[in-house]
């Protein structure tokens, strides 16, 4: 029986995740973790407080216990704090809003991974899974715009690679997995959704099956590979 945690619960594809996961008759317990925002109850979900960016995420980690087989982290923004942002073009771009997407996207989910390290087990299969985007994708970058995300999400990426090559090393049948939900009907995407085709826009619940599916499928020999919703393998 698996232990999970879901790190961003209150978020919507975060949420989705701890409902699908708690539903799953191979899943004892789901721990999860919202820094402010409501999460699902249910009798296996044991809801937790974090905060990434302080002090306390270590001993927040430590009272979760373990070993835990899945974490996932779905947090993450777009948008900065104040509403502003994304932005469309270079002038728009600052030092501010540089640094609070990069804390949000790439140092939040770096520190849950440092925190939790202690926790995962290395004698059996065990996944972290990070919730990325395909435009954080370098090669695949044809657009433009967006900076502050896009880099953060590189960032976030290159970061998942590191920590996949050292965890071959001390936990050799870990899975570390960089994923993309597709476009995902939440308050993160609402402002952008007019351009999305009726079928290319997944409610969280379709999107959290697919990366179930996709994590289910995984090998150690994938960690550190960067997977879209339907499994296929995306460019760094
Ligand atoms: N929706 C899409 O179309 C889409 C597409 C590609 C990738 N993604 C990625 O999927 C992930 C989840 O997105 P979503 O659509 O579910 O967005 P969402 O509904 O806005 O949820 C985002 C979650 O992230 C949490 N969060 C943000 N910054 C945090 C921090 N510093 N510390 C702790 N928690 C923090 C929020 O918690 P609070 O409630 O505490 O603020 C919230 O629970 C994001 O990484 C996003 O980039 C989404």
């Amino acid at each position: 029986m698996m232990q999970c945690a879901v790190f961003g619960a209150s978020g919507g594809i975060g949420a989705a995740l701890v409902r699908h996961l708690a539903a799953r008759d191979d899943v004892a317990l789901v721990h999860a973790g919202s820094r402010r925002g409501a999460v699902p109850q249910g009798p296996k979900i044991r809801p937790f407080r974090f905060d990434a960016l302080d002090d306390s995420l270590p001993a927040t980690c430590a009272q979760i216990g373990g070993p835990l087989d899945l974490v996932l982290v779905a947090t993450g923004r777009l948008t900065r704090a104040d509403g502003s942002g994304p932005e469309k073009a270079l002038r728009q771009v600052s030092a501010a809003g540089l640094a609070e997407l990069f804390a949000d996207n790439a140092i939040v989910p770096a520190m849950i991974a440092r925190a939790v390290q202690p926790l995962l087990p290395r004698d059996r299969r065990c996944v972290f899974a990070v919730l990325s985007a395909r435009v954080g994708s370098i090669g695949d970058n044809r657009l433009g715009g967006w900076y502050a995300y896009r880099a953060s999400k590189a960032a976030l990426n290159m970061l998942c690679r590191t920590i996949a090559i050292e965890w071959a090393r001390t936990h050799p049948l870990a899975v570390v997995a960089a994923l993309h939900p597709g476009t995902v009907a939440t308050g993160l995407s609402a402002p952008f959704q007019r351009g999305v085709a009726p079928d290319a826009l997944f409610t969280p619940d379709i999107s959290a099956a697919a990366l179930l599916r996709v994590l289910d499928a995984l090998h150690p020999a994938d960690s550190g590979g960067f997977f879209a919703w339907d499994g296929a393998p995306i460019p760094f």
